[in-house]
């Protein structure tokens, strides 16, 4: 199916049934707590699937609980249920079948069953927006099953779900009965529309599990509707690249996708920044080393900025499935920028630099390399947003895709305009410090540089005496000053003084 035509069809099914929205079923919630009991015949709308190793599985039956030991169900286990979301053409998306094999062969020892509610997902969004709650209620009924029968406790089930499954996980929660509450759900791109500020019992939310997680990576508005929600609805939600948009994932890259799944690539596209939610979930699971770090901020504009950079008080976490699962309060948004491919992990770094020209504002351009113990930077551009006006101290933020060790060295290099120098020229008369040689210079206070991922931060100072000044066109090097040792490294010589 084209762009076009899935954005069109949303569209219109979105415009048509915007006035009833999925709020109704809430009368009828004492009634469906009544049929979860399980002395009554209950017919699940669902199909839960025991997934076994060598991508081979086991349907399981909640009445006929013999088959879940025949299917290999191991109850000191945890259990992981993944469920899918809307389906445009009733088939298994592959992502299931990838995250499936992924957590039962990473994961020792884990039940990983996944939920197919395929027949109901397969209809007009709406209409499957509004089965989510039905799909809960057979999660709920099953895991209740597990509880009677094995006394299986609730808090070792994980529920994965993405996009309209990341709700129906969170009605399963609400629809549970007990005081004992799910251990933990992650929503991975829970969907936007028709759920989008609706009242925290009509979407998925903190209450729903002792621990919720969500990953939004498809928030940003087409045609006036967006895939992802956008809002918090989770403990810890977490918004790479800001949330609304995937690198790799614009049409740009839509050549790449044809040349790789031939003419599904347009539905690829489509899919690619909603479906990223998943793959950097897998990849967490995958590359142990690579964990994403993410930090906390008010918003990706304040996170561009590089002033978000901060662990203290469980401000930072990781993305996935190895998450802290400190629940100090609930929206925490989290930020982090990720590659384009996995493994997505990418270094963070603020780099703090203080102009002293006193000056009107200039726009320059900057470009930085940073020299570690481990690895060299390269150059990378420096985009500053807003003009550097004198003696004032700018933070950027600087990603890499990989980690340079301790900061040793800091080169800058600064691209003066045309229109620049011929500004300097006319500078020159008011400013009786200008300089011998009549050339632009910067002249720079305190330059410094953390590192989100160890939180280690390191001071540069001038090679020369003559100061902080960088001319236009011309690498200036800064050193880690004198006076500042790495933490890292006081803690190593403690160690072999013992
Ligand atoms: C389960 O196995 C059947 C037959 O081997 C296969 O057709 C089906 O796609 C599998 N389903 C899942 C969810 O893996
Ligand atoms: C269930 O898993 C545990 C490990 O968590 C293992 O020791 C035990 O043998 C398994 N039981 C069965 C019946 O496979
Ligand atoms: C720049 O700011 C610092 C601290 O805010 C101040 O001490 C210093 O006098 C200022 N310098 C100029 C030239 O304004």
């Amino acid at each position: 199916m084209s762009v076009v035509k899935i954005l069109f069809c949303l569209l219109l099914t979105y415009h048509l049934n915007e006035g009833k929205k999925i709020k109704g079923n809430k009368a009828v919630d004492g009634e469906q707590r009544v049929v979860l009991r399980l002395n009554q015949p209950y017919v699940s709308s669902s199909v839960f699937r025991m997934f076994l190793e060598g991508e081979d599985n086991c349907t399981l039956d909640p009445l006929q609980l013999h088959t879940l030991t025949s299917c290999g169900f191991n109850s000191s286990n945890p259990i992981i249920i993944i469920t899918h979301g809307w389906s445009l053409d009733g088939m298994m998306e592959s992502w299931v079948l990838r995250l499936a094999t992924t957590l039962k062969t990473n994961l020792i020892d884990v039940n990983v069953v996944i939920t197919d509610w395929l027949s109901l997902a397969n209809t007009h969004y709406p209409t499957a927006a509004q089965s989510t709650r039905t799909i809960g209620k057979d999660i709920a009924h099953l895991l209740q099953a597990l509880q009677v029968h094995y006394q299986y406790p609730v808090r070792k089930v994980h529920l994965i779900g993405y996009s309209l499954g990341a709700h129906i996980c969170g009605f399963a929660g609400s629809y549970l009965e007990g005081s004992e509450k799910i251990g933990r759900i992650t929503g991975l791109d829970p969907a936007g529309p028709l759920f989008e500020g609706m009242s925290p019992t009509d979407r998925l939310s903190p209450d729903d599990a002792e621990f919720v997680d969500a990953i939004h990576t498809f928030t940003q508005k087409h045609l006036g509707l967006s895939l992802g929600i956008k809002q918090a609805v989770a403990h810890y939600d977490f918004y790479p690249n800001g949330g609304d948009f995937q690198p790799g994932c614009d049409l740009h890259s839509i050549y790449d996708h044809i040349s790789q799944y031939g003419l599904l690539g347009f539905e690829q596209t489509v899919k690619c920044a909603h479906e990223r939610s998943v793959h950097l979930f897998i990849d967490s699971v995958l590359n142990k080393d690579k964990q994403s770090m993410a930090y906390r901020c008010r918003d990706k504009r304040a996170f561009d900025k590089g002033v978000c950079l901060d662990c203290r008080k469980h401000r930072c976490n990781t993305l996935g499935y190895d998450i802290q699962k400190v629940r100090s309060g609930s929206g925490k948004r989290l930020f982090l920028n990720t590659r384009s491919h996995m493994p997505y992990k990418l270094y963070h770094y603020q780099f703090r630099i203080q102009f002293v020209n006193q000056m009107e504002g200039i726009e320059p351009s900057l470009t930085i390399s940073l020299t570690g113990t481990k690895e060299e930077s390269g150059d990378i551009p420096i985009i500053v947003t807003e003009t550097i006006s004198g003696n004032k101290t700018h933070t950027f933020l600087i990603t890499l895709d990989r980690d340079l060790g301790d900061l040793m060295l800091l080169k800058l290099h600064w691209e003066g305009s045309v229109l620049w120098k011929n500004m300097w020229n006319r500078l020159q008369n008011f400013i009786p410090w200008g300089g011998r040689e009549r050339k632009p210079l910067l002249t720079l206070g305190k330059i410094s540089v953390k590192a989100g991922e160890t939180q280690e931060r390191t001071s540069f100072c001038a090679l020369t005496n003559d100061g902080q000044r960088v001319e236009v066109s011309q690498d200036e090097v800064f050193v880690r000053c004198k006076d500042d040792t790495p933490k890292q490294h006081r803690r190593k010589l403690c160690r072999f003084r013992e």
